[in-house]
Formats: structure tokens, C-alpha cells, sequence
């Protein structure tokens, strides 16, 4: 009886006591897919003071940001970098993790001397093909066994589904793409092959995409899934957009993932997609309105925009191997920089401090 009372008394301790462990976001949502977030090199050599307990508390995924980019990872011809890809696989070794390699093909953070000879003239097709499939084979078996998953070619189309004319396009049509995941295949039959990209959630960009894995697939080359980056805005895409794109991806037979997501809560001017940003409107308070703190009704809609998201998310949770942040805290968020640099943004659900945000957790059923 006494015994009885005791563990009633103690009950709400008890459950207190639980509450650590129910917070974290990993076991939130280990029934239904990874959470993942993308970190840096301070943040994986153990520089960036708190993030590593932050990652092993709410995080069974882990992308590389930057480092594993070709820039980083391979600047010069015969020249690899692979400070922050040890560091980084360690961390992943280290945590559990289920750990992405992001990303071997793009036309960003690729130097110009991959394109061309040593007279600075645009390789053929072949020479092309060959140095980027000694990229994949240099990298992808480096890691092999080390990482779980690769982004392979990241955003080779346009908006309205045309191919995107990169050096890559220009030079090998389509077959680089091939020959990447070819290759990435042949160096780690094991690892997870995915092509990634942002606004999928358009139907026609969607199509192309979609047209080019079934297209692989029935050339017999391997791809996984398709990454949709999940670059929002608060009241952009709808949730009907996406929630269409999961369906899609999944019927045609491809693993879902949201591979990039934060929710930008700035005003952007209204040329934003163009590349003609100007440093100026960083210093106009017009395009930098919260820089001192979010106001709570903003803070809010935030906070409902992540819980639909993730609502969403549960929904189709036999569909979506994957939800990635892109940033582990606010104070990385590459929307700091873009499209206005320099500026205070509050797009991921961790703040400058590594609190989880209020709202965020409460509100998911
Ligand atoms: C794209 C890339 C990422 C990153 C973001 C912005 O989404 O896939 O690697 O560069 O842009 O930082």
C-alpha cells in the first residue's frame, strides 16, 4: 500500500523524467523516416560548441553542406580535400547516423578547370566524361561504407523542365548524367543513389525529372529516389502542391525525401530569381525587418507552417524515407545570405542558441 502510494507521488517525476527522451526529434519520428540535418566543418570537428550533442540528441541523418561538393573536396586537378569528409564520415560513424554524401555532379561550387584542358579550352565529351567518373571513383570509394546514401546529380533541370544548359549539358547532352550514376554504382553497389533538386513541387519541372529516372531505370541504371530540396516560404508551395509531388515520386516507383528544408521568413525582392542581387539591400532595413528578434505572430506561423509540413510528412511516412533540415540552428542558415546577404533569418525549427523553437513539437499528432 505504502509502496503504492510513494510511486504515486513520484509519478510526475517519473514522467518528467521522460521528457528528455520524447522531445527528441529522431524518436519522434523513428516510426515514420530519418531527420537529418545538414552540418559544416566547424560543427563536425567538434569546433562549434554544442552542436555535436545537439546532432546525437535529434538527429538519426547527418548531409555534408558544403565539404563533399566538388570545389571543396577535389579544388585542384590530382588535388583532394578530404579534411571534412573524414571528420564528417567519423561524426556519422560516431552518431549512428544514417549518412548522405552531397553531391557529386552539379554546375555550382565546380571549378572551371574541371571543364577544360590545360590550354583552357572545353574538353570533348569524353575527357569530360572520363575526369568526372575518376571524381566518382576517387570519392564515392573513399567512402565507401562510410556513407549510406549520395546525392549524385543535383538540379540539372530548369523550372518549367527543360534541361538546364550547364558545361555539363553542353558538352555531354545528357550522358553525364548516366554516366554518374553508372558510376557511382559500380564504386558502391550498397550505397543509395538519388538525383535532387528544389521545386519539384512543379508539375512540369516534377515531369522531367521523373522522365529521366524512368528512363535510367529502364537503361538499367540504378537510382533510389528523388530529392526534393524543400527551399519554402511560409506560404509557399501549398501544402496540395507537395503533398501531389509525394504521391507522384512514390507511384512512379522512387523513395521520397525532403533533402534541404527550411521555411524563409523574409521579404524577397521581387527580381529575386535572377542572378543580379545586390549587396545594397542589405543595408535597406525594408529587406532585413527582423533583425533584432521575430515577432511573435511571425514566430507562430512559423511554427504552423513546420507542423502542417510535418503533419503532411507523417501522413506519407510509408512514402518518405527522409525529412533533412538544411542547417543545424538559424545562425547557419544559408538564408542569412540569400537572395540579400547579411541579413537575420529564422528558417530552421532549432534558434541561434539551439533551442528548439516553441510550438514545433506540441503541435505534431
Ligand atoms: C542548393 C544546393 C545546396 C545548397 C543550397 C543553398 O539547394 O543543393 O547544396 O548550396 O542550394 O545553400
Amino acid at each position: 500500500m505504502r509502496k503504492l502510494t510513494v510511486l504515486i507521488l513520484l509519478l510526475p517525476l517519473l514522467l518528467a523524467c521522460q521528457k528528455p527522451e520524447l522531445e527528441s526529434l529522431k524518436n519522434r519520428f523513428q516510426e515514420d523516416f530519418f531527420i537529418g540535418a545538414a552540418v559544416n566543418l566547424a560543427q563536425v570537428t567538434g569546433r562549434e560548441v554544442g552542436a555535436d550533442s545537439l546532432l546525437e540528441l535529434h538527429f538519426s541523418s547527418i548531409t555534408s553542406e558544403n565539404g563533399l561538393k566538388w570545389g571543396p573536396v577535389h579544388p585542384k586537378e590530382g588535388e583532394y580535400n578530404f579534411e571534412f569528409g573524414d571528420a564528417y564520415v567519423a561524426m556519422g560513424e560516431k552518431m549512428g547516423a544514417f549518412t548522405i554524401g552531397h553531391t557529386l555532379v552539379w554546375h555550382q561550387q565546380t571549378p572551371a578547370w574541371v571543364f577544360q584542358n590545360g590550354e583552357g579550352q572545353f574538353l570533348n565529351q569524353m575527357d569530360l566524361i572520363r575526369r568526372m567518373e575518376d571524381h566518382i571513383a576517387t570519392v564515392v570509394g573513399r567512402y565507401k561504407g562510410k556513407i549510406d546514401g549520395w546525392d549524385v546529380v543535383n538540379e540539372a533541370f530548369e523550372d518549367d523542365g527543360s534541361w538546364r544548359k550547364t558545361h555539363w549539358y553542353n558538352i555531354t547532352g545528357t550522358e553525364f548524367i548516366k554516366a554518374a550514376f553508372r558510376k557511382a554504382n559500380e564504386i558502391d553497389p550498397d550505397v543509395e543513389l538519388y538525383y535532387n533538386d528544389y521545386n519539384v513541387w512543379k508539375p512540369e519541372k516534377r515531369k522531367a525529372i521523373l522522365a529521366l529516372a524512368k528512363e535510367l531505370r529502364a537503361e538499367g541504371i540504378r537510382i533510389d529516389g528523388i530529392g526534393m530540396q524543400g527551399h519554402y516560404r511560409l506560404n509557399s508551395p501549398s501544402l496540395d502542391q507537395i503533398e501531389q509531388a509525394i504521391v507522384e515520386i512514390h507511384d512512379a516507383g522512387f523513395q521520397v525525401m525532403f533533402t534541404e528544408l527550411d521555411v524563409d521568413v523574409l521579404p524577397r525582392p521581387s527580381d529575386s530569381e535572377g542572378a543580379d542581387l545586390n549587396i545594397n539591400f542589405a543595408e535597406s532595413p525594408e529587406w532585413n525587418p527582423y533583425a533584432d528578434s521575430l515577432p511573435q505572430a511571425v514566430a507562430q506561423e512559423l511554427a504552423a507552417r513546420y507542423v502542417s509540413l510535418f503533419q503532411l510528412f507523417r501522413k506519407h511516412s510509408d512514402k518518405i524515407s527522409r525529412v533533412t533540415f538544411w542547417g543545424l540552428h538559424d545562425g547557419r542558415s544559408w538564408l542569412n545570405n540569400w537572395p540579400v546577404r547579411g541579413r537575420t533569418n529564422y528558417a530552421l525549427i532549432f534558434d541561434r542558441e539551439m533551442k528548439l523553437k516553441a510550438g514545433f513539437l506540441e503541435g505534431i499528432e
